[in-house]
């Protein structure tokens, strides 16, 4: 199906596209990464469900009888996807970029953080749980840990992620049950994510030496170390004495990034520069010394962004919650602005740090890329290639 792959391809931009250009216009639904007014909305799931059917059609014309265990997260992030857009968008126009969800107060805010924490669990991690399932064993070159937990971890995943949302609505107007439901979920989660982080560190089992000299392996094992960090950390955050002191501060930030910046960014990067000089021909990257200073670069970067804003955000939390004999506040609001200031610039530093290392990657593809010729053996006959 490659018109409808191309179709994928060219809409998704074309969401891009009209995201950057709508949402400076002020054209918002002002919904947490759901913004978008609904004539984009429908882009969004048209493309959507076209790339299901190229999986999906791909996954039923294999050759072999096994859906490998990382096919089966990818398909659930895609169909995971696909019901939170639809259902969380769900609106009523007013207009042509203008339209009224059909959930109102609480039931809205609930929809909502049932597909934000979703989105955590699909957008974020379910489809790089299927990268970080082939391409760790391919780059080790061993099979997975175990194959029996890869199904558990598969099945308990899917389940929790989808009734942890109410952490997100701590002491607001949703009923304290609900609250409460959402907070023990949020608990039981730590579980199957660290069994599926065991079992993508464990599959190193007798060759970690590999570590050693392989910075490719290095960026997908280190990824899923912040992986298990993000997913202890966001636990703690959901138990409501906890998610009293870090809400609305900069932990959250933090704890955002750890996983984006730290799971997300390596297991990606990691996964690509496995990708790339098999893509043209090559037996390995341009330059590996450029891999390691990568992968030394993005690491700092990270460990200065996560840990400048949990000590930030334990600040400000700890400074909003002092007061006084007489029971007035401590600190002003703009007072933790201005103590804040000095971990901003350490955050500053680590994002440049970060965007340095993905320039050392843009360089060595370049370099890989003018080396190579573009490969296409594994496609089969009929399918238009690169020239
Ligand atoms: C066991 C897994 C996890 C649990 C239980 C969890 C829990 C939490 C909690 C309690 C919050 C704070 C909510 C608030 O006070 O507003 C939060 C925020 C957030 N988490 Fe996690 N987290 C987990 C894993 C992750 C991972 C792996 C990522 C990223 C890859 C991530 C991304 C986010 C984001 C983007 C927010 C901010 C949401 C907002 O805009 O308010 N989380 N998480
Ligand atoms: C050099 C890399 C990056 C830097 C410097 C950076 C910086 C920031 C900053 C300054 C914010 C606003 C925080 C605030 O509201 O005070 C933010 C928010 C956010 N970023 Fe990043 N970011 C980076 C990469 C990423 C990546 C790769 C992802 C996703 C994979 C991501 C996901 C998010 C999310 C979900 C939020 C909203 C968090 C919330 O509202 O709690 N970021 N980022």
């Amino acid at each position: 199906m490659p018109k409808l792959a191309a179709f994928v391809f060219w809409g998704w931009q074309a969401v891009i596209v009209a995201a950057a250009i709508s949402l400076p216009m002020g054209y918002t639904s002002g919904k947490e990464y759901a913004e978008l007014e609904w004539p984009i909305d429908i882009l969004i799931a048209l493309v959507w469900v076209a790339y299901a059917v190229v999986f999906f059609g791909t996954v039923g014309t294999r050759r072999v009888k096994h859906i490998y265990v990382a096919n089966w997260f990818y398909g659930s992030f895609i169909i995971a996807v696909a019901l939170l857009h639809i259902v969380n968008s769900a609106a009523i126009p007013a207009g042509w970029m203008k339209s009224y969800s059909v959930y109102a107060g609480v039931q809205d805010a609930m929809v909502q953080w049932w597909y934000g924490h979703n989105a955590v669990g699909f957008f974020l991690t379910a489809g790089f749980l299927g990268m970080m399932y082939y391409f760790i064993p391919k780059q080790a070159e061993r099979p997975v840990y175990s194959y029996r937990l890869s199904i558990v971890h598969f099945w308990a995943l899917i389940f929790t992620y989808m009734w942890a949302g109410p952490h997100h609505l701590h002491y607001t107007a949703l009923p304290d049950w609900t609250q409460s439901v959402g907070m023990v979920f949020s608990l039981i989660l730590l579980a199957p994510s660290w069994g599926g982080m065991i079992n993508g560190i464990m599959t190193l089992s007798g060759a970690w030496h590999k570590l050693r000299d392989d910075p490719v392996l290095r960026f997908l094992i280190v990824s899923l170390s912040f992986y298990g960090m993000s997913t202890f950390e966001g636990p703690m955050m959901s138990i409501k004495t906890v998610n009293a002191l870090s809400h609305y501060t900069d932990w959250t930030v933090g704890h955002v990034h750890s996983g984006a910046l730290g799971w997300v960014g390596l297991i990606s990067m990691g996964s690509l520069y496995y990708l790339i000089p098999r893509l043209f021909g090559q037996k390995k990257m341009y330059s590996v010394p450029a891999i390691e200073l990568h992968f030394w670069v993005a690491t700092v970067g990270i460990v200065f962004y996560i840990a400048a804003m949990w000590i930030a955000g334990v600040m400000q939390g700890l400074m909003w919650r002092a007061v006084n004999a007489d029971g007035t506040l401590t600190y002003t609001f703009v007072e933790s602005v201005k103590a804040t200031y000095p971990f901003y610039v350490i955050r500053a530093l680590g994002g440049l740090l970060y965007l340095a290392g993905m320039l050392v990657m843009a360089w060595n593809t370049r370099m890989t890329v003018a080396n190579g010729r573009s490969v296409a053996t594994s496609v089969p006959a009929g399918v238009p290639q690169a020239a």
